[in-house]
């Protein structure tokens, strides 16, 4: 569906036209004054300068025509050359009722869809997921539904990383504690158990012990580095050891991630980028794009315009080994090949912009990509606590993110159970739908790039700015629905009429602006404009239903058609909060 203000902007830009003005100064925005009216447009002012008129002149000329349409309610030309625009409420009515009947809400599905692939989770195989793995992995699931919901071909891939020293030092701490184990046996020719080594409390014990180790421990760092060559190099010990790794580990992720009701189409890994790694290298050599700088393959990346400094892009170390840089840029390669994608969106913490900065000139210089193949960097703040410090568990250790959705969920089951009576089970279901809607949208209403205070208080809280908030809301409104249908009566037997008060006017002015803020919100890759927009939606519905009595409403036509507004409310919100990427229950 067309969207509202562009059929609204459709009528100045002919009222200009028919008054004799340019049709450039037919801009029209919502209004800031909505006591006044619910439109304006300031082009008269605009305009004056040109033809020599005092603005109130024009805005008379465009008045004049503008009061015909059958859109407006009423338009004025305010001194000194305001035009103020109330809608006709039967226009209104009509443009909610077309919405409600669109299977998609208003939205249009894009003519052409992209292929966009999105890299994010980025989790490492045998590290625990943390805290900064939770901004990355809800970030990403909400760009991914969202260009889903506009109709692009959205491919999420995790990128797991998975072939860096972590493994080399998992390896070697391995080696230490069970030399006797099958895989350091150089001479063994047979296959592999079956069964991993250890478990994954075991690994995930074992890597931090390992990373400490090394820290004190150069002899054994440097032990880890051969490890980790000989791993990308073949050797058939540790390449066993190392799928003992994934499986364990993946099992894990695939069951936190689910938790969080995220889901990847791709469980690619850096390691799947090595095949195309040795070519990738010669070709970079052979046009002249990669030489050799103190020992290490490079290319060079900075540009005149810079105004700070940007390191050659790093290929090769001088030991011959692979990088982060090499496997990213390899992979890219890899997605190219096997997707083709439009464009290629990292979301990942944005301590690393430098780094993909040189990542991408590097791709672009080497035609690795397509000259229109979009790079983007969608670089996130760092979550704090309330201390404005790194979020840490009370005893100052890095908070696991498991550790962190149970102690949210404890926190949102006392407060249901503290809220009225309820059954015990049904109190723990509604508490984790509950408490991941606090989380995501406690993440999702920042703008990605800002860091935020991760306040389990605030976010779990019934009031304000908060996913708690929006599915009070909705649990409200099917109350409402449900009632009603509990009185023998069923949805749908009316359309959505105009309004007949001022609050059912403020929320049917929030619904119409769907489709503009969803394509908005995915033009910009802004989630968090989809949460302000349904706090807005929540905020007007809240207001409407303390002002009228719905169900007691005793004309029934006006009762059925509040319903349908209630209706086209919930969808609207529904639809919102599966793209930010939680549901809302029945009761809570
Ligand atoms: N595994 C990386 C980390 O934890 C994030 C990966 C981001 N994606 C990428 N293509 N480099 O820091």
């Amino acid at each position: 569906m067309k969207k509202i203000i562009e059929l609204i902007n459709d009528e100045a830009v002919k009222a200009f036209a028919e008054a004799g003005y340019d049709t450039a100064f037919a801009k029209v925005t919502l209004s800031n004054r909505p006591d006044l009216c619910d439109y304006q447009c300031n082009g008269a002012m605009a305009a004056a300068k040109t033809y020599k008129k005092a603005p109130i002149m024009i805005a008379n000329d465009v008045v004049a025509v503008l009061s015909k349409s059958k859109v407006f309610q009423e338009v004025n030309a305010v001194n000194p050359g305001f035009i103020n625009l109330r809608l006709n409420p039967e226009f209104l009515a009509d443009y909610l009722r077309q919405m409600q009947a669109d299977e998609n809400l208003s939205v249009e599905k894009v003519k052409e869809p992209k292929t966009i692939m999105l890299d994010y989770g980025g989790a490492n195989v045998a590290k625990p997921l943390h805290v900064g793995h939770l901004r990355s992995a809800i970030i990403g699931e909400s760009i991914k539904r969202m260009g889903r919901f506009l109709g692009h071909n959205m491919i999420g891939d995790v990128h797991l990383g998975d072939w860096g020293l972590q493994m080399g030092l998992i390896i070697t701490e391995l080696k230490k504690r069970k030399p006797e184990l099958v895989y350091f046996d150089e001479n063994y020719t047979g296959e592999y158990p079956k069964e991993a080594p250890f478990t994954i409390s075991e690994l995930e014990e074992i890597y931090p012990t390992a990373n400490a180790y090394s820290k004190e421990h150069p002899e054994f760092k440097e032990e880890a580095m051969q490890a980790t060559y000989l791993l990308q190099n073949g050797n058939r010990g540790y390449l066993a050891l190392w799928h003992h790794i994934l499986d364990v580990s993946i099992a894990d992720l695939k069951k936190n991630y689910s938790n969080l009701d995220v889901s990847f189409d791709l469980w690619k890994k850096e390691s799947d980028a090595q095949p195309y790694i040795p070519d990738m290298v010669q070709y970079m050599k052979d046009n002249g794009y990669a030489h050799i700088d103190d020992g290490a393959l490079v290319v060079d990346v900075k540009e005149e315009s810079d105004t700070k400094e940007i390191p050659p892009c790093m290929i090769l170390k001088s030991d011959g080994a692979s990088l982060y840089n090499t496997t990213d840029l390899a992979t890219i390669v890899e997605r190219m090949k096997l997707f083709h994608p439009d464009e290629i969106i990292y979301v990942v913490d944005k301590r690393q912009e430098l780094y993909f900065t040189q990542v991408f000139r590097c791709a672009r210089k080497t035609k690795l990509v397509e000259e229109n193949t979009e790079l983007k960097f969608l670089g996130f703040g760092t979550m704090n606590g309330k201390d404005g410090k790194p979020f840490k568990t009370r005893d100052g250790g890095v908070m696991r993110l498991e550790r962190l959705i149970s102690e949210i969920n404890d926190e949102m089951y006392k407060k249901i159970m503290d809220n009225h009576a309820i059954d015990p089970e049904e109190a723990k279901k509604t508490a984790k739908i509950v408490a991941l809607s606090a989380v995501k949208y406690g993440d999702l209403s920042n703008q990605a790039s800002k860091d935020y205070v991760f306040d389990i208080d605030r976010f779990t809280s019934f009031e304000g700015d908060t996913g708690p908030y929006i599915l009070y809301t909705i649990v409200r409104i099917k109350s409402i629905l449900n009632r009603y249908q509990n009185l023998g009566r069923k949805l749908g037997e009316e359309v959505i009429g105009v309004p007949y008060n001022d609050s059912e006017k403020a929320l049917m002015l929030e619904l119409v602006k769907f489709n503009q803020v969803m394509e908005n919100a995915f033009e910009e890759i802004a989630p968090h404009k989809i949460c302000s927009y349904i706090y807005d939606i929540a905020n007007a519905f809240n207001r409407f239903y303390h002002e009228t009595k719905i169900l007691s409403e005793e004309n029934e036509k006006k009762r059925a058609e509040w319903i349908q507004l209630l209706v086209l409310t919930r969808d609207i919100l529904e639809s919102c909060i599966y793209v930010l990427g939680f549901s809302s229950p029945e009761r809570m």
